[in-house]
């Protein structure tokens, strides 16, 4: 069975190293490029053992004929390249391979179902994660944090048992989720309690458990759970909380996504995190001040 990953950011590395460790031949893991050529890449990898491993690789480029053998194809761009990274590859895959997008916020989901209307035999899975992982040269990634990852079935196709299998082994804290669109929720309000923070206050995620950040992170807190429950997911309070505490410690060396964005001078992922709960609240027609106050901060910073 032939998996690929596309984007080759800190997570699709991370991604790439786990789904390779101790590994029998059963499954062929590529890394895609956005480039179109394929190439031969030196990579280093360094595992939370501080243990390093070096390796030359071939980057698949999005022309490679391999994309068309893909069982599973695993992408793990940025929320706003989602879409402008499927269409130019979908007709040229397996009518049955599967999807899986991975990434922060919410939104591009539904773009991608509606797109897989004309493929019946597809199906599309989400995943989200916690893990750190920082890219500290463009093919050199550190696993900076242990982290949940969630995964389950969206629409279309059921991802096959073995594939299931195959990732809930390999990658640590992985878990199958049977609504995975509350697992995304519970996600997103991770992400909008530490990304857009630690992007303002250019910080590491573990310092947003000292006491001067607490009134602001449960206030987002509040008001996620608030316009999750008019979208129909019920979270509670303390669930939240924990997880929210949960993250920041587990991930207290790592530098959060949108910080590294901003460091970079990279978009942000903020329209989908943030910019997702302030738009279903508008939808609803409530205010949610302190997810506005993180959405037109970033918004600031990224011009
Ligand atoms: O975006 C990130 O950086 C990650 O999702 C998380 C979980 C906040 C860890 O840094």
């Amino acid at each position: 069975m032939s998996i690929g990953i596309i984007g080759a950011g800190a997570i699709g590395q991370l991604l790439f190293a786990q789904l390779n460790t101790g590994t029998s031949n059963a499954h062929k893991i590529h890394l895609i490029s956005r480039s179109p050529q394929s190439f031969i890449q030196p990579m280093s990898f360094t595992g939370l053992d501080n243990n390093t491993q070096h390796g030359s690789v071939e980057i698949l480029g999005q022309d490679a004929a391999e994309i068309a053998q893909l069982d599973l194809l695993i992408v793990c761009v940025k929320a706003y390249q989602v879409v402008e990274t499927i269409t130019p590859v979908i007709d040229r895959l397996k009518p049955n391979c599967q999807i899986m997008l991975l990434h922060n916020g919410m939104g591009p989901h539904r773009n991608v179902a509606e797109l897989l209307q004309h493929y019946p035999d597809m199906g599309l899975s989400l995943a989200t994660t916690s893990q750190g992982a920082l890219k500290n040269a463009p093919w050199n990634v550190s696993h900076t944090g242990n982290g949940k990852t969630l995964i389950g079935h969206y629409c279309g196709q059921p991802l096959a048992e073995h594939f299931k299998s195959f990732l809930l082994e390999q990658i640590p804290n992985a878990t199958w989720h049977a609504n995975i669109t509350t697992a995304l929720w519970q996600k997103l309000v991770i992400n909008c309690a530490i990304n857009p923070l630690t992007a303002f206050y250019q910080c590491k995620n573990g310092q947003l458990a000292e006491a001067c950040y607490q009134t602001e992170i449960l206030t987002i807190i509040e008001e996620c759970i608030t316009v999750a429950k008019l979208d129909g997911i019920d979270l509670t309070n303390v669930d939240m909380v924990t997880m929210v505490d949960e993250v920041i410690h587990f991930t207290a060396n790592n530098t959060s996504s949108m910080l590294q964005d901003i460091n970079h001078q990279r978009p942000t992922e903020i329209a989908y995190i943030s910019g997702y709960v302030v738009a279903r609240a508008q939808y609803h027609g409530i205010q949610t001040p302190a997810n506005l106050t993180c959405l037109q901060r970033i918004q600031a910073l990224e011009h």
